[in-house]
């Protein structure tokens, strides 16, 4: 199989995000507000979504198109018992050069090392604040960031790898961007500040609440100055700087004021077997029903093949030119992000 299908806009297929489970212990106001979210929410029942077999077999079928990456995502994937079994099946496949979870890291504590003996090369954890306080209300269920910092060391101590993901929302959190700074400079982690965007139906968002990169950055090149780098692989969604004084590196996602949809590498698996193109997107492609109904591998492909090279999607380019924004997107804890 040729490994480089690109898209209408000449974009290959490097990374696979799979969202493994819908729910999530955290109720965060910008993703999973709880009004919303609430005990009536309709999450998806076990049957509904993807068995480990599953996740490997379209897993496989991606790596023979070119995809290298692997990233595990929900809602919160360690919710999904066994996780590390996965991670182990995964890495095994042909071509995969690289596995990621992206986790609130409550349950890394336990979980941990068992990931890490499984082949899990990388964790992305969300921590939004430092102070309690603030972190208490982004989180939506008033968890203290105690749990979180005892879950990074406990990734620390395993040798994960670790970047830690705060978004950042104007009157929610912008003071927290010099405390978390200050408090993961020199730890060898590597901090990124990812804009307020509008994804889903439900979190209120407007373009008075995004923080912006430009902003970000000057707070803090102003105390501790940095050094723009360039990208560590082609299609990275975060713009890099490193310390001057050589103490570490921090990142911005800024998909509201600088999109980067011109090398967007990325298909999204969601939890029951929906393919999106982007993160924005309003429907997906039912490939659960292809697979429960024993569909073969090659009609599979074929049908890969052809929403690939048919992608035009560049929603955060488009929504910056004007174009109005489309309505019932998909929600973030649905599509992982
Ligand atoms: P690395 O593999 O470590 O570079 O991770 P990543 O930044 O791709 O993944 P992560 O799950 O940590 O995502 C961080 C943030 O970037 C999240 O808020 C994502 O929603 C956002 N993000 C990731 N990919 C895309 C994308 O293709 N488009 C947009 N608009 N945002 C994205
Ligand atoms: N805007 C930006 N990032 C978001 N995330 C969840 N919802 C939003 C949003 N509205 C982030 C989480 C996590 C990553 C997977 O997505 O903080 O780090
Ligand atoms: Fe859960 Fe992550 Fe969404 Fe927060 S951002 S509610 S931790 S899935
Ligand atoms: Fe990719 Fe869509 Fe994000 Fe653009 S908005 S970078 S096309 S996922």
């Amino acid at each position: 199989m040729d490994s480089h299908i690109i898209d209408q806009l000449g974009r290959p297929i490097k990374d696979l995000r799979i969202s493994v489970i819908d729910q999530c212990n955290f109720r965060c106001t910008y993703c999973m507000p709880a009004e919303i979210f609430g005990p009536d929410y309709a999450f998806l029942p076990k049957e509904e979504l993807l068995s480990f077999d599953e996740i490997v077999r379209l897993a496989e079928i991606f790596a023979k198109f070119g995809v290298e990456k692997i990233r595990l995502t929900g809602g919160e994937p360690l919710m999904r018992k066994d996780l590390a079994d996965l991670v182990g099946r995964l890495k095994d496949i042909d071509g995969i050069k690289d596995i990621a979870v992206t986790t609130n890291a409550v349950f890394l504590v336990r979980q941990a090392q068992k990931l890490k003996d499984a082949g899990l090369d990388r964790v992305n954890i969300s921590l939004d604040a430092i102070e309690d306080h603030v972190f208490q209300e982004t989180n939506g269920r008033g968890i203290k960031t105690k749990p979180v910092l005892k879950g990074i060391e406990a990734a620390r101590d395993a040798g994960l790898k670790i970047k830690i993901n705060m978004v950042v929302k104007k009157g929610m959190n912008e003071d927290q961007i010099l405390p978390m700074a200050r408090y993961f400079k020199g730890t060898g982690d590597t901090l990124r500040f990812i804009e307020f965007m509008e994804v889903g139906n439900h979190n209120g968002w407007n373009m008075d609440a995004v923080v912006s990169k430009k902003w970000i950055i000057e707070q803090i090149h102003q105390e501790m100055p940095l050094v723009p780098q360039d990208p560590s692989y082609y299609g990275e969604v975060a713009s890099r700087y490193r310390y001057e004084d050589g103490s570490g590196e921090i990142g911005v996602i800024s998909s509201v004021t600088e999109a980067f949809c011109s090398s967007c590498t990325r298909a999204r698996l969601s939890a029951d077997g929906n393919l999106f193109t982007c993160l924005f997107a309003s429907s997906g492609y039912d490939l659960k029903t292809m697979l429960r109904e024993g569909e073969s591998d090659e009609t599979i492909t074929d049908y890969l093949l052809a929403i690939w090279t048919g992608r035009t999607d560049q929603y955060s380019v488009d929504r910056a030119q004007g174009k109005p924004m489309k309505e019932n997107k998909i929600e973030m804890s649905y599509i992982g992000g």
